[in-house]
């Protein structure tokens, strides 16, 4: 075990038994499973396992990334998917909002069902590479997560930060080396992406690499 995980699983609320990690189900949809996660109960709460291998931030979790949030925290998610790893920062943020932002049609329908009962979670059909857009919708935010493989996932990640993150506030960023550029090594896929972002004045706090959950991934957490 990792010797940050302890501190983390406190700081989230998070429950552990044996080498899973759980969140603890939103109130309003207890018994109902988002993916194939187990359900658990302990202390007379319901519990969600947290797959690492299907949730990047999971992953960072278990192999030592420790960052503050809070049940009010504000998040800007962009790459949401149907919602996997939002449904467990959901969890976690019970008073909070996610803004989840995502480009596919066909993805998103997963995260409108899930934001139907979780009213915490607000879908949005954008492309992150577009900011402005959301303007409208998505306020100042606490943090930040990003998990977008594309050759500029950096650039799309500096733009929403700029526009988007609260002063002394944190961002996540899930960096797939192959997605920057397949020649490369992954150390030096990573060493570009933290030498753009400190470039454009973000300040690199921790590098986590997602192995043995994720090959060739790492996630870079950043302030302003
Ligand atoms: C690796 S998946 C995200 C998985 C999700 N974060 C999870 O843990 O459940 C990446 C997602 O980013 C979305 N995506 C790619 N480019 C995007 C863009 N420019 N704007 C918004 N979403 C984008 C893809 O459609 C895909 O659903």
């Amino acid at each position: 075990m990792h010797p940050n995980l302890m501190k983390q699983l406190e700081i989230l609320g998070l429950y552990k038994n044996k080498k899973k990690i759980f969140t603890e189900n939103h109130e309003n949809c207890i018994g109902v499973k988002i993916y194939n996660e187990k359900l658990v109960k302990f202390n007379n709460k319901q519990y969600r396992s947290w797959n690492p291998y299907r949730s990047k931030l999971a992953a960072a979790i278990l192999n030592g990334l420790t960052f503050q949030i809070n049940p009010d925290s504000k998040i800007l998610y962009l790459g949401a998917a149907t919602g996997t790893t939002v449904s467990h920062i959901s969890d976690i943020v019970k008073d909070g909002i996610i803004y989840s932002v995502e480009n596919s049609a066909i993805a998103i329908k997963g995260l409108i069902q899930l934001s139907e009962k979780r009213n915490n979670i607000i879908p949005i059909l954008e492309d992150a590479n577009h900011p402005d857009r959301y303007g409208s919708i998505v306020s100042n935010v606490d943090l930040i997560y990003q998990d977008i493989s594309q050759r500029n996932q950096a650039q799309i990640f500096i733009s929403n930060v700029e526009r988007y993150l609260k002063k002394n506030k944190i961002g996540i960023l899930m960096v797939k080396a192959r997605s920057i550029d397949v020649s490369l090594k992954p150390s030096k896929a990573y060493e570009l992406v933290c030498k753009e972002l400190e470039e454009n004045g973000l300040k690199i706090k921790d590098k986590i690499d997602l192995s043995p959950y994720e090959k060739d991934h790492t996630a870079i957490l950043v302030s302003i």
